[in-house]
């Protein structure tokens, strides 16, 4: 019952696009730190390697599922077009146990999933250079790719999950990350300038976890948004400190994009 009133609300809302949020197989699937996959060793059936090319080049051996490989392969060809740049793909799917090991060697540092709660298990996302948010910004090459990718990834199906902060979004910004999660999907959080999260709060969870429709979502996920902070560190003499976790103006990324995510 609640799942069918849910559905009318949202076409409604948005017409008659749905996304599916919730199925592990799902290009949509919705996960975050405290909403992990159903199955939280899931591996996707049907992996296949980033071929390199002149538009293209993975920096190590690294997988995608198919429908995220297609659209990065036609993303990464029109910017080399543009560009003249090739999109450089530092880190794609990662299963449990690879994301485990980076936890275990690293920490989360909010900026880490816990295995079973990653974008990258679901063989959907993908890092970019550079290495850190700061070389994202200015006007150099990886500056150009991403401002790029703000402006057109919605058209390849692509979205940063991680764009608004911790308190919003539940990591750190992490500039370089671009999930697959279809043209239509993408192109409406691009319209409604919202991330996977606020949309997920917003339409979703009010609904599910109250069994009605509140009349104002925005007061649900302000409340809401209170991000247990997951600070683990396996090695604390090598991860940084944590100041203050709710301030989205200091940037970390220096300090912690040197480290694989
Ligand atoms: N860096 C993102 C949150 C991940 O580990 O999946
Ligand atoms: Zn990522």
């Amino acid at each position: 019952m609640i799942w069918y009133i849910m559905s009318l609300w949202l076409l409604l809302e948005q017409g008659t696009y749905i996304p599916d949020l919730r199925s592990d197989t799902s290009t949509q699937t919705y996960v975050w730190p405290d909403h992990g996959l159903n199955d939280i060793y899931y591996t996707p059936s049907f992996l296949i390697s980033i071929p390199t090319h002149q538009s293209l080049l993975p920096t190590e051996s690294i997988q995608l599922r198919i429908d995220a490989l297609q659209s990065l392969v036609r993303m990464s060809n029109a910017i080399y077009n543009d560009l003249w740049l090739p999109l450089i793909v530092i880190s794609a799917y990662r299963s449990h146990n690879y994301q485990q090991n980076l936890i275990n060697q690293f920490g989360d540092g909010n900026l880490r999933a816990l295995p079973g709660h990653s974008e990258h298990q679901l063989g959907l996302a993908i890092d970019i250079m550079g290495l850190s948010n700061a070389h994202m910004e200015g006007d150099g090459d990886a500056s150009r790719i991403y401002q790029r990718l703000v402006g057109h990834g919605h058209e390849y199906g692509r979205h940063n999950s991680y764009q608004n902060g911790l308190t919003v979004d539940g990591y750190y910004v992490e500039k370089r990350h671009r999930r697959y999660l279809g043209v239509p999907f993408a192109t409406l959080l691009k319209t409604k300038n919202q991330t996977l999260t606020q949309y997920f709060y917003q339409m979703i969870r009010p609904i599910d976890t109250h069994g009605y429709i509140h009349t104002n979502p925005t007061h649900i996920f302000q409340s809401r948004i209170t991000p247990t902070p997951i600070y683990r560190p396996s090695q604390p003499d090598t991860t940084p400190p944590r100041d203050n976790p709710s301030n989205e103006s200091v940037d970390r990324s220096n300090e912690l994009f040197t480290k694989p995510l």
